[in-house]
């Protein structure tokens, strides 16, 4: 046998015992229950690289809608989100957001708008999830209106450097939350107490909003803003449901959000 023709045969052993592996862990995760609920709900696989995997299909919307995060990923997301990697991922979004901002012809009559989402976005309400587990319960809508009545969620400090940075370009900024009118004053105290100023207007849901999706509220207020002559420029959130639905922003910003998935 020609050396070769011998390495090619032990490079086919290796690949598809390699394979054969892969095919293994994949049955390995399949989880027991009788609904499939997809990466989150896999059970068994407890190491950081799969908590890692599932956290790249959260942040690339391959996950689609979950509801909590994956019980053996608990730790991944606590050491996340208290981690460097949590500021790293940010900033990188921070800079490539202002990169294309930098980018942008404003015109200066006012209609140039970049609109913000607010909870993981603007606002950080890490301190309120590091006391109900990091997204491993599922949401209580009371213990959360009572976090956003004390007004004292932090800037996260990349969206802050962010926000005075467009400011200074000379766009208008909106604020587009899924948080209710009667959170206004609220949450207007608290964007003030974190050190946000000069919006050009807040938007919050209304009665009528009660029950649509966040794609279906953000989009017809994004329609009524560019029917109002404003050209949406960039659109930063912490969910897909920020971001996507018609009309979509010229470009949009994910931040990392592995803590909750809004539908
Ligand atoms: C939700 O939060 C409220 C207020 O803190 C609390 O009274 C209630 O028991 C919680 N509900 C659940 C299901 O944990």
């Amino acid at each position: 046998m020609s050396p070769f023709r011998f390495l090619h045969l032990l490079l086919i052993l290796l690949f598809s015992y390699a394979s054969a592996n892969t095919y293994h862990s994949l049955l390995r995760m399949v989880p027991d229950d009788r609904v499939f609920s997809g990466s989150a709900g896999f059970r068994g696989a407890a190491d950081g690289i799969f908590c890692d995997s599932w956290r790249l299909s959260v942040e690339t919307n391959n996950a689609g809608h979950w509801r909590i995060i994956p019980e053996n990923c608990l730790g991944m997301v606590e050491e996340y989100m208290n981690g460097d990697r949590y500021s790293s991922d940010s900033d990188v979004v921070g800079a490539d957001s202002l990169s294309f901002a930098m980018t942008v012809q404003i015109e200066g009559d006012g209609k140039d708008i970049w609109i913000f989402d607010i909870d993981e976005t603007l606002l950080s309400n890490l301190p309120y999830y590091v006391v109900h587990g990091y997204g491993s319960e599922v949401f209580n809508e009371t213990s959360f209106d009572e976090w956003v009545d004390l007004a004292k969620a932090p800037a996260l400090p990349t969206s802050l450097w962010l926000y005075e940075e467009l400011l200074g370009l000379g766009f208008q900024i909106v604020l587009l939350t899924g948080r209710s009118e009667f959170q206004r004053s609220a949450t207007e105290k608290n964007l003030l107490f974190a050190g946000y100023h000069s919006w050009e207007r807040l938007i919050l849901r209304q009665t009528a909003d009660i029950g649509k999706s966040a794609v279906v509220y953000k989009s017809e207020r994004r329609a009524e803003l560019e029917a109002q002559g404003f050209r949406i420029h960039g659109n930063s959130g912490d969910q897909w449901s920020d971001l996507l639905g018609s009309p979509m922003t010229k470009r949009s910003f994910k931040l990392p959000n592995p803590m909750y998935c809004v539908e």
